[in-house]
């Protein structure tokens, strides 16, 4: 079984992991009986390797076609939002990737709030996560709340399959855009909802939607 090792990775523990990917190809054992199973998507299972790392396994059916998070994962790492990618099988079914020990924004209950972030802080990763992924050719998507996590280190964005491939982003057209900047309005209320309360009221709102109109990457 071959990986695309992206950051360091200790050479057992990668062995180890192909070990009990290899046998369950096989059908000879399952994935769940070494890993406990964190969660299913519509497109794979993510499981806990141990407290770092998850192993994130797509159902190709679904990653043929549609998916692509482990090119989109790796063109996007050092970003903020961005957990780091360790290794992905070429045909993108496995992926290592850090383990985000928190909460979706779905799991949190709307008026709870354990994390209390600096707003404005947020915002200025929000504005660096956008332009990156523009200049680095991608449109962020799907940005749920079941896609989107916290923890104590901050925010996550743990799902990449939707993103869309966009070479040159002065030139997505206009429902393209809108549907993104529908997107970022919802991701920005949700780091409203994980902030401080005292940073938080509804003048706010949006401003990272107006400003990315400032962004670098599209036309003035
Ligand atoms: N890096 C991570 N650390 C911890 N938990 C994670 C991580 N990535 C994903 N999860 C958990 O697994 C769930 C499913 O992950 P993900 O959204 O990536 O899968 P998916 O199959 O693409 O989902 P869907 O298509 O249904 O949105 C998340 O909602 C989250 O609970
Ligand atoms: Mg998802």
């Amino acid at each position: 079984m071959k990986w695309k090792v992206v950051n360091p990775l200790n050479n057992e523990l990668l062995e180890s992991i192909t070990e009990v990917i290899r046998k369950a190809e096989l059908g000879l054992d399952s994935i769940d009986n070494y890993y406990d199973e964190l969660a299913q998507g519509t497109c794979g299972t993510v499981y806990a390797i141990n407290e770092e790392l998850v192993l994130k396994a797509n159902d190709l059916v679904y990653s043929l076609k549609d998916v692509n998070d482990h090119i989109v994962l790796e063109s996007l790492q050092g970003l903020p939002f961005v957990p780091t990618l360790y290794a992905y099988t070429p045909d993108g079914k496995y992926l290592i990737i850090q383990r985000i020990k928190g909460l979706t924004l779905w799991e949190l209950e709307l008026n709870n709030n354990p994390y209390q972030f600096n707003y404005e802080e947020l915002k200025q990763q929000l504005k660096k996560f956008v332009a990156g992924c523009l200049e680095r050719g991608w449109i962020p998507n799907d940005l749920h709340a079941g896609n989107v996590m916290a923890c104590p280190q901050g925010v996550y964005v743990v799902d990449y399959g939707y993103f869309r491939r966009c070479n040159n982003p002065a030139r997505m057209s206009s429902y393209r855009r809108m549907s993104m900047e529908c997107e970022l309005d919802n991701l920005e209320e949700m780091l409203e909802r994980v902030s401080k309360p005292s940073n938080c009221n509804s003048s706010h709102k949006k401003t990272v939607t107006v400003n990315f109109l400032t962004l670098s990457v599209l036309p003035q």
